[in-house]
């Protein structure tokens, strides 16, 4: 037996018994005549001690322990002199009267404890040894936890999960695809999956009604902190079944895991259409943790001289609650953050409202006291506030002011991580217009159901029409998304159609789906939610990466194994590959 109890469990109620433990150490501390060793496992850590009455033989092995060496420790449970009140074991310790080198360790490059001394980069090469540091652990195991309680709950509602193949056939939508080449069909390609997306549709054609997997996907896009070239998602897809069903099933899937997880209860889950976020929240992902909305301010501002705003389609901002102080320099900053390439702000006006209600502004020159005080009306401001306003195209300022509205949130500490907001964007854009092609996109795929009442413009107006779309919004990030799915053959052709596709290439990259739509397709709808971004999002963190495994950095590689790397010549002729030189 290497061990009887965890690092983790022992107490004052164990005082005098004989325990064994294993694990790592974490630290050796040598003070004269006694020595204290931290003994690390994944329950916990508990201080071994080495005095006066241990035997020369365990002396001597304690005197060669090295940070991370693997041991075995035998001894008696005693009540420690001097408490640690910040760990569960912190009362007790062990005198050892036995002590075993399981293995040696080299010298870790940085400290395993919850406040390491290793870089992002350092920590990433050593993933292994950073996923030993508790902080780290923890993240993982609410992974797995979570993942336990999504496939109790969708049991329990008669989801079958099923899995589906990730050598499947490249398709030209969405983000792009990684390939696999075949050896066995020469010049031919796999691609792996971006999601199962067509395979739960034929479940459905399959008759399985209610599907759903923990599945890895693959896109190869642009990387953030939400983003991984590998993710995984909640995936799931129901026959027979309306979009209030779908959001209903999932609405209540994430209040069970936030009842579960974290005992919160979700009381509110608001809906809001696609339109009216993007109006209010200059997104399509509105964080609910706080109010500053947007407010149109066009009708009231022009036809005067100030030409910023004559030139304008749009004029509109926030009212940040409470900033009516902010310096001059403070200011500056803000107009410098909306500025950025990234952001893509023009300019920035604000106004304060005085404690005697009278309103300041940068613009004071062009507008009487009471046109700027019609202005605070608008946004409901109060003394002490401060009016934030952009201008320019109505398309690209709301996300400007978006933006803007985020910082405040966060200068302003609204940002609270365990305030969780959740709602659903719903009515979303079929089609999506792409200026450099010249041509529509399918907004979330070409799967997805116009609304009924909307299919008459799909001949008129295209871009007007509205789908049977939805996402799942919490704190700002989107969570989730899906739709009800087209299911009439001629509906598809027509949106093959309307997304550029011939006859010819739709039947190519399709012609399977539309197949098998002939043979009885039930009505159905579906969602996946990315796992983790919930995930992170349950554990209070910012990047995604914290609760991979082994995740990928931002150029997509694997540091740790030094991924991708280049293969072998004869790997690459058998697979009829030829290396061109790269810029
Ligand atoms: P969608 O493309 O919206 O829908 O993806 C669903 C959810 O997956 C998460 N997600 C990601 N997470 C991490 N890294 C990525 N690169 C990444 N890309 C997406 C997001 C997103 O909301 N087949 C449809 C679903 C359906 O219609 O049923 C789909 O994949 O949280």
């Amino acid at each position: 037996m290497y061990r009887n109890h965890t690092c983790g469990e022992i107490r004052m109620e164990n005082s005098g018994q004989e325990v064994l433990l294993a694990g790592w150490v974490q630290t050796v501390r040598n003070l004269g005549g006694m020595t204290f060793i931290d003994l690390r496992d994944r329950y916990g850590i508990t201080q071994l001690v080495v005095d006066d009455h241990t035997t020369d033989a365990v002396k001597n092995i304690a005197s060669t322990l090295g940070r991370e060496f693997v041991v075995q420790a035998r001894g008696i449970v005693r009540e420690r002199s001097s408490k640690n009140a910040k760990i569960p074991t912190g009362e007790v310790e062990l005198h050892i009267t036995e002590l075993n080198i399981l293995n040696e360790a080299v010298t870790p490059p940085f400290t395993i404890m919850d406040d390491t001394d290793g870089g992002d980069e350092l920590r990433m090469k050593y993933r292994y040894l950073d996923l030993r540091r508790e902080t780290v652990r923890k993240n993982l195991e609410l992974r797995a936890k979570m993942a336990h309680v999504v496939r109790n709950y969708l049991d329990s509602k008669n989801f079958i999960e099923t899995e589906t193949p990730v050598m499947i056939k490249s398709t030209p939508e969405g983000a792009r695809d990684f390939v696999v080449p075949s050896r066995m069909n020469p010049n031919q390609f796999y691609a792996l999956p971006q999601s199962p997306q067509l395979f739960k549709q034929l479940l459905m054609v399959a008759g399985f009604d209610r599907y759903y997997q923990i599945v890895k996907c693959f896109r190869d896009e642009d990387l953030r902190a939400d983003r991984q070239p590998e993710f995984t998602q909640i995936d799931c897809e129901m026959s027979y079944v309306h979009q209030e069903d779908v959001l209903n099933m999932f609405e209540g899937l994430t209040k069970h895991l936030f009842k579960e997880l974290k005992g919160i209860d979700i009381v509110d889950f608001p809906r809001m259409t696609f339109a009216e976020a993007f109006e209010r929240y200059g997104n399509d992902k509105p964080d609910l943790r706080f109010g500053m909305v947007i407010h149109e301010l066009t009708d009231l501002v022009k036809g005067k001289e100030f030409k910023l705003f004559e030139e304008a389609e749009y004029i509109g901002g926030i009212c940040a609650t409470g900033c009516g102080e902010y310096t001059r320099k403070q200011l500056d900053a803000l107009t410098e953050y909306i500025k950025k390439p990234q952001i893509g702000g023009t300019g920035l006006v604000y106004a304060k409202v005085n404690p005697d209600g009278s309103v300041k502004s940068s613009v004071d020159k062009f507008y009487s006291p009471d046109e700027l005080m019609a202005w605070a009306d608008r946004f409901g401001a109060q003394s002490g506030d401060l009016l934030l306003i952009m201008f320019g195209s109505r398309e690209k300022t709301l996300p400007v002011i978006s933006s803007l509205r985020l910082e405040m949130g966060r200068q302003c500490g609204f940002m609270d991580k365990e305030n969780f907001k959740p709602l659903w964007v719903v009515d979303f854009p079929l089609l999506e217009w792409n200026e450099e092609t010249q041509r529509f996109f399918a907004m979330h795929h070409p799967f997805t159901s116009p609304k009924p009442e909307d299919i008459g413009l799909l001949d008129t107006d295209p871009g007007k029409v509205r789908a049977n779309a939805y996402d799942l919004v919490i704190n700002g990030v989107e969570i989730g998304g899906g739709s009800v799915r087209i299911f009439d053959s001629a509906l598809q052709a027509k949106m093959f159609k309307i997304l550029g596709f011939t006859k010819e290439a739709a039947e190519d990259q399709f012609g399977f789906l539309m197949n098998a739509f002939k043979f009885g397709a039930p009505p159905h709808a579906g969602i996946a939610f990315g796992f983790d971004r919930l995930v992170s999002m349950f554990a209070g963190l910012d990047s995604i990466r914290d609760v991979i495994a082994f995740p990928k950095n931002n150029s997509g590689r694997d540091v740790m194994n030094d991924s991708p790397s280049p293969i072998a010549q004869a790997q690459l002729d058998e697979l009829y590959l030829k290396l061109v030189k790269s810029e």
